[in-house]
């Protein structure tokens, strides 16, 4: 077909595209949105991995193929809703994120957390703690989850509780034996048996262990439940009423309250924004 006649296609056509071979090998075809009937728009459109997912992979050589795809009429980089997710409210809340944004897996793990923290007659802001522990990991960046997940809430928690949920990356490496924690097993299977901590969590760990909220932070660690049972069902109600009494939900819904953390929110809305 020739750019002209690309140029007089009705803008509702799909166009014939062929993906070049390097992005197809490179199985970046999963990265492109083929034109569904959903489609706002019906073009394609390419979600660009952002840096962080794809450094260090071969994945990051190719941003240039990616670029170069866009140039075509009929495709463009995503932005805004992507009709593969589901649509947020506009004024998303807490329980929006965990229903419409979280996996299952990371979702049943954060409730099945502070579903133990309640059974153990624990404070409300462990518990809390415990249903927020691992945010970022289920919405935003695994690497450095406690700091990006303590800064995502601390607008709309108590300190304490961010806090916690800062200072528990660092702590789950690290037993205390007074209140009855070991190394998680867990990790042996995840980094191997050899693996050692690196130099600033060893002293993130040990700073807070002199800290007045150390076992608030610690609790968090002890109710970390790393075992994923699909047969257990804990729902976003049963605590409800805890994120009522913990947790400032803006009137403006997260990611739309001007708040220093807002982007980060947003960027769990909109993902895969190229910008
Ligand atoms: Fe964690
Ligand atoms: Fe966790």
């Amino acid at each position: 077909m020739s750019e002209s006649t690309e140029a007089r296609a009705p803008a509702n056509r799909v166009l014939p595209h062929e993906l070049p071979a390097s992005l197809r090998d490179a199985g970046l075809e999963n990265w492109i949105r083929e034109p569904l009937d959903d489609a706002v728009d019906r073009r394609r459109r390419i979600i660009m991995p952002p840096a962080a997912a794809v450094m260090g992979t071969p994945a990051s050589a190719y941003q240039g193929a990616l670029l170069a795809e866009a140039r075509h009429p009929d495709t463009v980089f995503m932005m805004g809703d992507n009709p593969a997710l589901p649509t947020m409210p506009a004024r998303p809340t807490l329980r929006d994120f965990f229903q419409l944004r979280f996996s299952k897996i990371a979702r049943t793990h954060l409730l099945q957390s502070a579903r133990v923290a309640r059974e153990h007659g624990l404070d409300e802001k462990v518990i809390m703690a415990c249903l927020l522990h691992d945010i970022a990991i289920a919405g935003l960046l695994s690497a450095n989850h406690g700091y990006w997940g303590a800064q995502m809430v601390a607008p709309y928690v108590d300190e304490e509780i961010a806090w916690s949920i800062e200072k528990h990356e660092a702590l789950r490496y690290f037993p205390d034996e007074s209140v009855g924690y070991r190394y998680p097993d867990a990790y042996i299977d995840y980094f191997g048996p050899d693996y050692r901590p690196p130099g600033y969590l060893r002293r993130e760990a040990e700073a807070a262990r002199r800290h007045r909220w150390y076992m608030t932070s610690r609790l968090v660690t002890i109710n970390d439940i790393y075992s994923f049972d699909p047969n257990v069902v804990v729902g976003y109600d049963e605590f409800e009423d805890v994120v009522g009494r913990n947790f400032r939900q803006p009137s403006e819904g997260l990611g739309f309250d001007g708040s220093p953390v807002a982007h980060m929110w947003r960027t769990m809305i909109w993902p895969n924004n190229f910008l």
